[in-house]
């Protein structure tokens, strides 16, 4: 993924972030939320882009030295190249005093319950119910610093 460079992500990006949003969840985010959270000084944001597209991105939530990690998605035809591992890498290596970090993930979503095992995380709770569209269990998994 040489080509591949990570940036912090700005407003400008948002409507690129939601085309990624429709294209990889269910339940996606507005583009208002989408825009409150790079607006937001309490939010961690970075974008993977490839030649000027914007081909993945993460956003964090930064509050009381605990972080959490909100949204993590990589365009589907970019997929298995290291760019998710390189912005969860680059999010813990950047905010080094942050600790721990925690997420919830959908219990189907084998690629990333991987990529956050790989990453070091660990599964600490089943949240029953706690997606919909469609209702399944979600796991929520913890970094400790
Ligand atoms: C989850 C997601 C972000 C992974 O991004 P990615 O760039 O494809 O992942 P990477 O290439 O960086 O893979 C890193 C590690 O994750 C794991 N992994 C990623 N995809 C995997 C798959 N399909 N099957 C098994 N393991 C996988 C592997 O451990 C991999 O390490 P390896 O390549 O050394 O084996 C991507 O699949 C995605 O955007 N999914 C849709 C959105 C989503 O579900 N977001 C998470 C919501 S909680």
């Amino acid at each position: 993924m040489s080509e591949v460079v990570i940036r912090a992500a700005r407003i400008g990006d948002a409507a690129a972030l939601e085309s990624i949003e429709r294209e990889c969840f269910s339940d996606p985010w507005s583009l208002d939320s989408l825009l409150s959270s790079l607006a937001s000084p309490l939010y961690y944001a970075r974008v993977a882009a490839d030649g000027g597209r914007i081909e993945a991105y993460l956003i964090a939530s930064l509050v009381l030295g605990e972080g959490e990690l909100l949204r993590i998605a990589v365009r589907p035809g970019n997929r298995a190249r290291g760019i998710g591992r390189a912005l969860v890498e680059a999010m813990l290596k950047e905010n080094p005093g942050i600790t721990p970090w925690r997420l919830d993930v959908r219990e189907s979503n084998y690629a990333a319950r991987k990529l956050y095992e790989a990453i070091g995380f660990k599964p600490v709770i089943r949240r029953r119910d706690y997606y919909e569209k469609p209702r399944e269990d979600g796991i929520m998994m913890i970094l400790e610093g």
